[in-house]
């Protein structure tokens, strides 16, 4: 007799990587039992350059009709763009409104970890420089970046509401001090309402500062604000303090969907060769089992990935020597 799922899941591979560690992490959430129908869907580089889109239509009905989208990555080339190109990725977050990209930052059990780090980079995910808008005139060249006052207590609302499930510490993160009309506005409009949460406790921090500080002492943090590009930046480095980009993972949540992706790019570099670590998205997909309520297949996930951590084996970014179908095939013997 057929059960009906209890979920059902949009995938994403995307580009590069994307092709090794959406379907790994496909098996261990199979091997998790968790009970899941899967719409798989295309997005990308390598989509757009066969169909001229980077995002069809069939994937916009598969992240409609799903509870929640598991994304691997996408490949955005610098420089020039082709003609009719838009980033999948930024695309769909700006399509559906997904105005908080939740980017936790956790010690784990892996070599070079800095200890005792728990915190979380909430970073605004629709507005800013990554607006997109860019120009040239001769050798001039400018790019608009927008922040609006709706926009920035969203995000604070979210960052404040988050802080207070956790430390109840907030850290805004801004350069208002050279931009005081955009990044002005968004602080301010972050502390106006952050003065309205009955026990939080806030601070603001400049943004230069806020590298070296999570260099020096990241301890210090529990959820910290930032526009957009800022929270690219310095959650990549916030990865960097926790064994890096091949386990730091994130959420792109908005009112109705959420897209759950690893931080990491479609890594051009090692793609194809089956060595990419998928600690990443499958920790992606634990924060997605969280977001759609499934708290049992997440805790059990997360505990058998922090296991393989211990015990090994480990990929070659952290030092071992396994390909991602090893590391993949120890995670799920962990889960049993
Ligand atoms: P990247 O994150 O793809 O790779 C940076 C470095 O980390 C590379 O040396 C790569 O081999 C390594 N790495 C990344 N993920 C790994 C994993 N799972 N296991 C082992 N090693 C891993 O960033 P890069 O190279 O700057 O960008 C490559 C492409 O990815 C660009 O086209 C960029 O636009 C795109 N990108 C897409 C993102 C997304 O889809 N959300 C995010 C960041 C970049
Ligand atoms: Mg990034």
């Amino acid at each position: 007799m057929q059960v009906m799922a209890t979920y059902r899941i949009c995938l994403i591979e995307g580009d590069g990587i994307g092709h090794e560690v959406i379907p790994a992490t496909r098996r261990v959430l199979d091997a998790a039992g968790f009970s899941a129908e899967y719409v798989h869907a295309e997005a990308g580089y390598e989509y757009f350059l066969d169909h001229g889109t980077s995002v069809p239509q069939a994937t916009y009905d598969a992240v409609e009709n799903t509870h929640a989208t598991l994304f691997g990555a996408a490949t955005s080339p610098s420089g020039e763009k082709p003609a009719g190109f838009s980033g999948a990725i930024r695309h769909l977050r700006q399509k559906y409104g997904l105005y908080a990209n939740v980017r936790p930052t956790k010690t784990r059990p892996v070599p070079g970890a800095y200890e005792n780090v728990d915190l979380v980079i909430v970073r605004e995910n629709t507005q800013g420089l990554y607006v997109e808008q860019e120009r040239r005139y001769g050798d001039t060249a400018i790019a608009d970046t927008v922040i609006t006052k709706g926009a920035s207590e969203r995000i604070g609302k979210f960052a404040a509401d988050l802080a207070m499930k956790r430390g109840k510490r907030l850290t805004v993160v801004h350069k208002a001090n050279v931009l005081p009309v955009t990044q002005g506005l968004f602080l301010n409009t972050i502390l106006d309402h952050a003065a309205t949460v009955d026990g939080l406790n806030t601070g603001t921090m400049i943004v230069d500062n806020a590298a070296m500080q999570l260099v020096r002492n990241p301890q210090q943090f529990d959820v910290m604000v930032m526009t957009n590009m800022f929270g690219d930046i310095l959650s990549d480095l916030a990865a960097g303090l926790v064994g890096g980009l091949g386990i730091a993972a994130s959420g792109n949540v908005g009112d109705k969907f959420g897209i759950f992706e690893s931080v990491h790019g479609s890594a051009p570099d090692i793609a194809g060769q089956g060595i990419s670590n998928p600690t990443a998205t499958i920790l992606a997909a634990v924060l997605m089992l969280d977001h759609i309520g499934d708290h049992e297949t997440a805790r059990r996930i997360d505990a058998a990935v922090n296991k393989v951590m211990v015990e090994g084996p480990r990929t070659r970014d952290l030092g071992g020597t396994a390909g991602t179908e090893e590391f993949t095939n120890a995670v799920i013997a962990a889960l049993a």
